[in-house]
């Protein structure tokens, strides 16, 4: 696999440089309609600044494209990358060209003008149905008109590596191509820790369903030695186990998965013995700690308790290796954020090596002002660490190996 300090050290100047980029940042959900939309975390946008400082100052012409959100597959003014242009601008300390389009005549003429050291990102990729095609000729259309204004591939979005999307897997096929540093970065560290995590490993699961994680859980729990589970998928295995969840979030079709799950863990699967019950989904909701046997048949639980989190902070206190993907609660409204405040403080403790798997977790480290440094990684990619761990192959990746 070809890597940037490879394409630097071929000379880029002058030349145009294709960098995928993963610029699917969070936004301020509190923002009412109308108003100027704020970046809540631009944690992925600084993750990919290394690569597009270190191209600009090599004279690069440098085009940046990344999806946001999930329109389908036209423009749709909710999803512009506009603010992120903004800043992105404000991040590298100069000025990002925007293009009203991905492929259309304001991208071309925008990459037309392009001058060396100059950075553009175009609009939204999935405002393309070619982007995520399942037609390979769908796809590879789009994929040629991308690769047209551009002499070099560069990937560096990692938390998209596992999309079998036109930007990711069929414009490299397309031009000379170079993984990032931050994707190289992200599978260095996903591979120590799937193929030779130190013991004890503990892994912890939030997030809400079970279903998006069963497969990582199939695959980690022979390599486990805990794997403590919160968030909205925690019901569905106390459902199992025979609780009542109340309003809980619940996959009911999952129950008996769980069951069978938690027979095969042998204890290794740690559950919440307490949660933050609430009558309903919102920060003004009345609201109290309860056992998981007493959880009200009129309240769902928005957080694990503070039980189960000096529980979850004592398994995570004597591990070496912590994964950690996926919040414990509602972390975004305050009345439910002591549960993933809880377990993030614990993983920072541990003398050993922490993940943190994107998305939403990374995030909260952000979002609760932890000290990000005191993680030993926290990944841009929450699908794409999940499926790495789960043992896939990640189209992103495959193509830049090719
Ligand atoms: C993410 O946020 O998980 C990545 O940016 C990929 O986005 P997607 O799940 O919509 O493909
Ligand atoms: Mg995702």
């Amino acid at each position: 696999m070809k890597t940037l300090d490879d394409l630097l050290g071929e000379g880029v100047s002058g030349r145009r440089v294709f960098v995928r980029a993963d610029l699917n940042v969070p936004f301020d959900k509190n923002i009412p309609q109308g108003n100027a939309p704020v970046i809540s975390d631009d944690g992925r946008a600084r993750a990919v600044l290394p690569t597009l400082i270190a191209l600009r100052d090599a004279g690069a012409r440098v085009i940046v494209a990344s999806h946001l959100g999930r329109p389908k597959g036209a423009p749709d003014p909710k999803y512009t990358l506009a603010p992120v242009a903004a800043r992105l601008g404000e991040l590298l300390g100069s000025s990002v060209v925007f293009a009203g389009d991905t492929v259309g005549p304001s991208a071309a003429a925008a990459v037309e003008d392009l001058q060396d050291g100059q950075v553009l990102l175009l609009e939204n990729l999935r405002f393309n149905a070619g982007e995520t095609s399942k037609d390979d000729a769908e796809r590879g259309a789009f994929a040629d008109q991308l690769a047209a204004f551009a002499d070099y591939y560069v990937d560096d979005a990692f938390g998209a590596v596992h999309r079998k999307h036109a930007s990711v897997h069929d414009v490299p096929a397309r031009l000379p191509h170079y993984a990032g540093g931050l994707v190289l970065k992200e599978v260095e560290v996903l591979k120590k820790v799937s193929e030779s995590p130190e013991q004890p490993y503990v892994v912890v699961l939030g997030g809400s369903k079970v279903s998006d994680k069963l497969a990582v859980i199939q695959a980690l729990l022979p390599k486990v030695d805990k794997l403590l589970v919160g968030g909205g998928m925690c019901f569905t295995f106390l459902k199992a186990q025979g609780h009542e969840v109340g309003k809980s979030l619940l996959e009911a079709e999952m129950i008996d998965t769980c069951r069978s799950l938690l027979e095969q863990a042998d204890g290794r699967i740690v559950l919440p013995v307490d949660v933050v019950a609430a009558t309903e989904f919102s920060a003004d909701a009345d609201h109290s700690v309860v056992d998981i046997a007493e959880i009200p048949a009129d309240r769902l639980g928005l957080d694990i308790g503070p039980k189960s989190v000096a529980i979850f902070a004592e398994a995570i206190g004597s591990a070496k290796t912590v994964f950690w993907n996926g919040p414990m609660g509602v972390f975004e409204l305050a009345p439910f954020a002591a549960g993933t405040r809880g377990v993030a403080e614990a993983i920072t403790k541990i003398d050993g090596f922490s993940v943190v798997g994107g998305g939403d977790s990374a995030a909260a480290v952000r979002t609760l002002g932890l000290d990000e440094s005191a993680f030993g990684h926290i990944s841009t990619g929450g699908g794409a660490s999940l499926e790495y761990l789960e043992g896939k192959t990640l189209p992103g990746v495959a193509a830049l190996e090719k």
